[in-house]
């Protein structure tokens, strides 16, 4: 098969050991398979709870290219329907968050109350038998379930479990949740959109390996961000630590830092620092809360669409072959003094704001690699940095330096055994 380019697509995997074929960034049949195989099959993350707290809220999500809503219902139950109403399909909600004591579909205003049910069709008198209501519901997507009030759907019936789905990258999910003294956190802040000209596989490929990008598109933002925190991050880069780089069973990524050198905060922590500190050792004990509050939380990606980058969850949601949507929601952490959110905010305004100095030039990289990504030539990518001292490790993942690309060879292991058919 010829690709869009002119190039030859190979007959077999796409996926050769730490080879990638170039048309996964740019073919529409590709892509098509990939809706079928992974977007409409596996578990996909839509939102946190805390999006949704109080009766009747609501938020407009997509999985894969279907439009879903994920609503509290006045019985407090969190669901997701498709956003679709049961007359002729037009968008029952059309509004991105809000709450609704009910929807009603712009087209011919049959309601629908935010548990489901139909409430009214409109005109019913002309319809030639007794309409049963309970037969037009909003549909609720096939499967969902939620972790650590993370909430996941899978359009497809049957398969695995949020779980069996999920596997170790639970434990890191539970570190990031950590950095709450009270184990929980908060997405209500708001939420920058991102969209740019790529793949959207780029995103989490650019977001897990910053560590080896990060030296050369990054360095006048870590220079600065240095210069302003006082603290110095370049030690990261400095001397490579093994462990760092984590591929986990189901195609996640991980950033584990745990084995990293402490930061060395400048001056005498402020009054909040020091009431923070106090809460995290008495829920976590000296030794971890140390650790944990100096170093940086694992960052994580959850295959297919979730991932947590330093101060936000950060969701990726494909539009086309060659463009995608990017959500960046900053995280917010459960019984903390005012100031150490405040200061968590100002640290995502400087890195990942529109404005900011690192996640702009991302954007600019995965635009430019899907330009450079349609010449014709080797079509190869080649992502075998440190394939020879990669371990395996007891979670069934493998592990390895910090600049290493262990971790993508894992996401494209399981990326290249479900658009073969595997589950
Ligand atoms: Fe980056």
């Amino acid at each position: 098969m010829t690709d869009v380019n002119g190039s030859l697509i190979p007959s077999g995997s796409l996926v050769d050991g730490p080879r990638v074929h170039g048309s996964v960034y740019r073919n529409p049949d590709i892509f098509q398979r990939e809706l079928e195989r992974i977007w409409y099959k596996v578990w996909v993350y839509v939102g946190h709870e805390s999006e949704v707290p109080n009766a009747g809220d609501f938020v407009r999500r997509q999985i894969g290219l279907q439009p879903v809503l994920m609503v509290r219902g006045d019985d407090g139950k969190v669901r997701v329907f498709y956003n679709r109403c049961r007359h002729r399909a037009n968008l029952v909600c059309l509004t991105e968050t809000g709450n609704a004591e009910k929807f009603v579909c712009p087209y011919h205003a049959w309601s629908y109350a935010n548990t489901g049910e139909l409430l009214e069709p409109t005109f019913d008198e002309g319809y030639n038998y007794d309409l049963d209501k309970s037969r037009f519901p909003l549909v609720e997507v096939a499967r969902q379930d939620s972790y650590r009030g993370l909430m996941f759907a899978s359009v497809a019936p049957e398969g695995i479990t949020l779980t069996e789905h999920l596997g170790p990258v639970s434990e890191f999910i539970d570190m990031f949740m950590g950095l709450s003294p009270e184990g929980e956190i908060t997405l209500d802040v708001g939420c920058q959109k991102v969209r740019y000209k790529g793949n959207w596989k780029y995103m989490p490929e650019n977001s897990m390996e910053g560590d080896y990008h990060g030296p050369f598109i990054h360095k006048i933002a870590f220079e600065l961000y240095s210069r302003s925190s006082g603290l110095d991050v370049s030690a990261l880069h400095e001397e490579e630590i093994p462990d760092v780089i984590r591929s986990l069973p189901g195609g996640h990524m991980v950033e584990d830092y745990r084995g990293a050198p402490l930061f060395k905060r400048p001056g005498e922590p402020s009054a909040a620092r020091k009431e923070y500190a106090a809460k995290m050792i008495e829920r976590h004990g000296e030794k971890l809360a140390t650790q944990m509050m100096g170093t940086m939380a694992p960052l994580l990606f959850v295959f297919p669409n979730m991932m947590y980058v330093m101060t936000h969850i950060r969701t990726v949601q494909p539009v086309s072959v060659g463009e995608t949507n990017s959500y960046y929601y900053p995280v917010m952490l459960k019984g903390v003094p005012g100031e150490i959110n405040a200061a968590r905010l100002s640290d995502h305004q400087f890195m990942f704001g529109s404005a900011g100095f690192v996640s702009p030039d991302d954007v600019e990289i995965m635009e430019r690699n899907q330009i450079g990504m349609k010449a014709v030539g080797d079509d190869w990518l080649f992502i075998g940095r440190g394939e020879h001292r990669e371990r395996d490790m007891p979670d069934g993942g493998r592990s390895g330096f910090t600049m290493d690309e262990t971790h993508l060879r894992g996401f494209w292991r399981h990326y290249a055994s479900l658009m073969e058919g595997g589950a």
